[in-house]
């Protein structure tokens, strides 16, 4: 492990502007530099390093981080490699920890594991090309199915004879430990029951895999973690597959068969096919094919998801036709677009699946079918329903929510819009009551999301000291109403009421109200008529204005994708550099790191107090000026008079719940 004072090191030392600079070329705009994006096709720059902040942002596609996520995602590195290639960059000497007698077992014994699996995958692959049992059965097979020997070969593909113990043999007369075989799953131990007498132990090892031609499975950098084995004679009473069981080197839900192979396609073509198994990705190989994996016998998960997302944001999902593919494939569907990644589904013909359709047709036919099949999910959930319950209406209601429910965990609101559409031409229903039932499910699903101590943790980050705010210009305030807008919109503030019971004036009855926040500011704001000073700003409050007013919801994702660049420019600003922006608020404004100790919603209501009170000194500065003008001039001024009454009776309310002297 890289000590964390190293870590230190390299994240001070490593500017943004060099290690970008070494894979886009960058030009000065302004204090910024801009090129073109590496992670997304453009034609004109979205791409920005800013060097003061130490981070490149792409108001393109999103992405935007440190030097070591961009040397992660350009890269296609882990976290410790990109330290590594930085420490490199800069000479820095790593340092590592002294791992703990622990850490140093478990790091030996994932290796010894990894040796031993290393070690099983060339015994197999011997066996399949050389050994008379396995050259007559398994190779047999894969020639029987069609597999080239080019492929049996790049995906080191193996069999496994089927004596009770002769891998273990093999691997114990080359000197592996029984622990190590037992950990891998490459073999099993037994009680044996003549071993009772025998001093050796009662535990023997026989082979988990016999009989059974044998599929490696590779990590990210191509080494063996795991196996899957199937069984070859037909009718068998055991499983057609078994797999190595979880280990320290192998956790199922963490792996893609086939990604080590597939990963340099699927960045090229950003595109990835997903596939049920072994078989599906190694035809579609041979057929080509090789951006696809497999989560192998396993439902898809959410690690899957992530892993695939790291290459590309564009899945295909491929099954076949039968009732439990299209469930495997609905059930995938959904979690793909909860992940932000857009999702295709391909359905082969009932009884084909991907292996099989690429066993009957040509390279060129299994591309086509592919590309020409490839539906997106609404025209996919829905074509496979609509004819069923066209007629009934009840059903058709049941198919529309569950359309809707799965547009609804599409984070991307432009997306969401946009699936909106294309569902109500194909079900034929207004898109004004898609949008209803869409808001209405996207509303308790958010809840579900906030936990309601976030706020707690985030908001006082920039809402520090009150001085400061005393302190900010307008713009400022401006900017931090329309941040927390953004950010906290949709979080609910409690205010309470208290109110004499008539008849018994020392009874109290206390009621409580609940309101957004976006909706608490809007309020206030409007109320005293404020318009927003600096245009921009002003641009995003209207427009946060009608979206609550229309959805009570805010949905802060919207502005990314504004025509006008400085308005996406600053929402991702505002938006996804909270923790960053604040400090970086907090150097240029001299606010105190100390956290206020009173709560966040008095925090609020004293930002907008602030800003109230500040736009009021002005507003009547500005009135009073008139007013002696008009004097001056001899004309009738009692209405401004009034007026000047009026506004300041308003300021010297809020200065006293401010707690600010007024010294007038
Ligand atoms: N699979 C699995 N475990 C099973 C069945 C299937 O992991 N019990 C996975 C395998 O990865 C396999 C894929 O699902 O590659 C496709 O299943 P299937 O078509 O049943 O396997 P094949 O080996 O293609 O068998 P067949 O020749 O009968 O089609
Ligand atoms: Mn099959």
């Amino acid at each position: 492990m890289i000590r964390k004072d190293t870590i230190d090191k390299i994240f001070e030392t490593a500017r943004i502007e060099e290690v970008v600079g070494d894979f886009v070329s960058l030009k000065k705009r302004g204090v910024n530099l801009i090129g073109l994006c590496p992670f997304h096709n453009e034609k004109t720059p979205s791409f920005n390093v800013n060097p003061a902040r130490n981070i490149f942002k792409c108001f393109g596609c999103g992405k935007g981080g440190t030097a070591v996520n961009f040397l992660m995602e350009h890269e296609h590195c882990s976290y410790p490699d990109a330290l590594r290639q930085l420490a490199k960059k800069y000479n820095i000497e790593i340092e590592e920890d002294i791992a703990t007698p622990e850490q140093a077992i478990l790091r030996d014994e994932k290796e010894s594991m990894l040796v031993l699996n290393a070690f099983a995958q060339k015994y197999f692959s011997e066996n399949l090309f050389e050994n008379e049992e396995g050259k007559a059965i398994g190779m047999a097979y894969f020639k029987e199915r069609g597999f080239t020997a080019e492929v049996i070969k790049k995906f080191q593909l193996g069999y496994s004879s089927g004596d009770w113990d002769a891998f273990t043999n093999a691997a114990v007369h080359n000197g592996f430990r029984k622990e190590y075989l037992v950990k891998t799953g490459l073999s099993v131990a037994k009680e044996s029951s003549d071993a009772k007498d025998s001093s050796e132990g009662n535990e023997k090892l026989f082979d988990r895999f016999r009989g059974r031609i044998m599929f490696p499975v590779h990590n990210l950098s191509g080494r063996v973690i795991a196996f899957g084995g199937r069984i070859l004679k037909k009718g068998d009473k055991t499983a057609k597959y078994i797999n190595s069981p979880e280990s320290e080197v192998y956790h199922k839900s963490n792996v893609l068969y086939g990604i080590y192979f597939a990963k340099s396609s699927i960045v090229k073509h950003d595109s990835c096919y997903l596939v049920e198994g072994y078989t599906d990705v190694i035809s579609l190989h041979q057929a080509g094919i090789e951006n696809v994996v497999a989560s192998s016998g396993t439902a898809l998960t959410v690690e899957q998801i992530r892993l695939i997302g790291r290459y590309t944001k564009n899945i295909t999902i491929l099954y076949d036709g039968d009732p439990a593919g299209i469930k495997a494939s609905m059930r995938g569907i959904d979690l793909v677009l909860e992940e932000g990644l857009n999702v295709k589904v391909v359905l082969f013909p009932d009884g084909d699946d991907p292996d099989s359709y690429s066993r009957k047709h040509s390279s060129s036919e299994v591309y086509d079918f592919i590309t020409s099949n490839a539906k997106d999910f609404v025209v996919f959930k829905t074509g496979l329903l609509l004819d069923d319950v066209k007629n009934d209406p009840v059903r058709k209601a049941g198919l529309i929510r569950e359309v809707v429910e799965t547009i609804a965990k599409i984070p991307d609101q432009i997306i969401r819009a946009t699936y909106v559409k294309h569902c109500s031409s194909l079900m034929d229903i207004s898109e004004q009551v898609l949008l209803t039932e869409l808001n209405k499910m996207r509303r308790s699903q958010l809840k579900k999301e906030l936990p309601p101590d976030d706020i707690e943790e985030l908001l006082p980050e920039v809402l520090k000291a009150d001085q400061a705010f005393n302190e900010a210009s307008e713009e400022l305030l401006e900017r931090e109403i329309i941040r927390i807008l953004l950010n906290y919109g949709n979080y609910e503030l409690k205010f309470y009421d208290e109110t004499e019971v008539p008849g018994s004036p020392e009874k109290k009855v206390t009621t409580e109200h609940v309101i957004k926040l976006s909706e608490f500011i809007i309020n206030e704001i409007e109320r005293d008529q404020l318009v927003i000073l600096d245009k921009i700003f002003l641009h995003f409050f209207d427009e946060i204005s009608v979206m609550f007013k229309a959805s009570r919801i805010i949905v802060p994702e919207s502005f990314y994708h504004n025509h006008d660049p400085e308005i996406s420019a600053l929402a991702v600003e505002l938006l996804t550099h909270r923790h960053f922006l604040s400090e970086n608020w907090e150097k240029m404004h001299k606010i105190p790191s100390a956290l206020e100790d009173t709560g966040i919603q008095k925090n609020i209501e004293r930002l907008i107090n602030r800003y109230k009170k500040k736009r009021l000194d002005k507003i009547i500065l500005e009135l009073e000026r008139k007013n002696q003008e008009e004097y001056l001039l001899g004309n009738d001024h009692s209405e401004l008079m009034n007026k000047i009454k009026q506004y300041k009776e308003i300021h010297s309310m809020i200065s006293s719940s401010l707690g600010t002297v007024v010294l007038k």
